[in-house]
């Protein structure tokens, strides 16, 4: 058997909630569990999230995969609907909506139900994805409140393109535009806040928050290039916040050495040998790759954890194998475990030495790896 494994800890995923409500008492939570759960089991996350007060996915199916499995709080389509047809069944199964489109808008106009569909209207604030624009907001609100198929208390949301940032005053201007547009509305039930805004924006939380990335137990203001990042000193002193610090990773990606070398100065390591051994040295292969999700443009000296100390990334990743340095482990054997991020080696900083970011590795576990909860 190939040792390469996932190991997801529902405790740690419960945990993190605790700490979303500690950050934003008396909020009510959307637990963002699109993604496969952002790569941590869509069912796995709900049984295990039970305490949030509903769920947000990205497609009908993954809701009605919920809905078919028992799970009884509010389900939020966060792009709504793409095709009348997924009208009866976003009723029959009691889901919510994102509506943001006038092609959505047309097709409840002309759809009739027997219980009502709870819709969020979603603002465009500026991050120009999806969403009303502030001028159109009023009248798609006014033909939502026409039609018989939507619930009377039309909520609002909008998403935020920079909270990551905390020097950056886009997340001033995006909360002063939403804030205009509900102005001109009757008060209703609000959601803005995802995981960085939760952590950095106090005056983005609401009635509702919707965290996504911090329930898996991973930092949002890891991006990649952090530490060029011309707001840097700001992020420095927000990361990491007393909260941040708290969270406790789901994910933990392990595998185990499968072959030592004993190499050359000179020597060269992998595809297109572009790593050469400075000195005579250990080398140990391990059973990883981007065939299971390891990131291939993980730079050598992206850290790994051998027998739980660190050492590094060497060489090119291969699509079933990677090679790590073994000089500060010389000792090292056959079959000796090997962390590649999750516990004790956070997924944010494998993320920036691949030039990416951590969600992209949570959600990128293929489906070859064996998958082992534990609580
Ligand atoms: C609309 C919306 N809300 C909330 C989230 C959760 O964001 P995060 O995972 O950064 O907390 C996402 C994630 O992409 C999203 O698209």
């Amino acid at each position: 058997m190939r040792a390469t494994q996932v190991r997801i800890n529902t405790a740690n995923l419960r945990h993190n909630l605790h700490c979303v409500a500690q950050a934003a008492p008396g909020c009510r939570t959307l637990a963002v569990i699109k993604a496969n759960g952002y790569g941590h089991g869509l069912l796995r996350c709900a049984h295990a999230l039970s305490a949030a007060d509903a769920f947000a996915v990205a497609s009908c199916g993954e809701a009605i995969a919920l809905r078919n499995a028992g799970i009884e709080q509010p389900i939020l389509l966060l792009e709504g609907f793409f095709a009348a047809d997924e009208l009866a069944a976003i009723v029959q199964r009691r889901l919510d909506i994102v509506v943001h489109h006038l092609s959505q808008i047309a097709l409840l106009e002309k759809f009739s139900a027997d219980h009502a569909i709870h819709v969020w209207l979603k603002i465009d604030s500026g991050m120009h994805r999806l969403g009303f624009l502030p001028a159109q907001v009023k009248a798609a609100w006014q033909r939502l409140r026409a039609c018989s198929c939507v619930a009377p208390n039309i909520r609002l949301l909008t998403h935020l393109a920079c909270a990551d940032n905390p020097g950056s005053d886009a997340t001033l201007q995006q909360l002063d535009c939403f804030d205009r547009v509900a102005a001109a509305l009757p008060r209703s039930e609000q959601s803005i806040a995802n995981s960085a805004a939760l952590l950095a924006w106090p005056q983005s939380h609401r009635d509702w928050l919707r965290p996504g990335l911090m329930l898996y137990g991973a930092s949002p203001f890891s991006f990649p290039g952090a530490s060029d990042h011309p707001f840097d000193s700001a992020l420095a002193q927000r990361q990491p916040s007393p909260l941040t610090q708290q969270l406790k990773p789901v994910m933990t990606f392990t595998s185990n050495v499968i072959a030592i070398k004993h190499l050359q100065k000179g020597d060269k390591i992998g595809y297109d040998g572009s790593w050469r051994c400075p000195e005579a040295m250990p080398v140990a292969i391990v059973a990883a790759g981007y065939g299971d999700g390891y990131p291939r443009h993980a730079s050598a000296g992206t850290p790994v954890l051998l027998n739980g100390q660190r050492t590094a990334l060497i060489g090119r990743v291969s699509m079933d194998m990677l090679c790590i340095d073994l000089r500060s482990q010389p000792g090292a054997r056959l079959g000796d475990p090997v962390t590649l991020w999750g516990e004790g080696l956070p997924v944010e900083e494998v993320a920036r030495h691949a030039g990416t970011i951590p969600y992209e590795l949570l959600c990128g576990i293929t489906s070859r790896v064996d998958v082992v909860e534990c609580s």
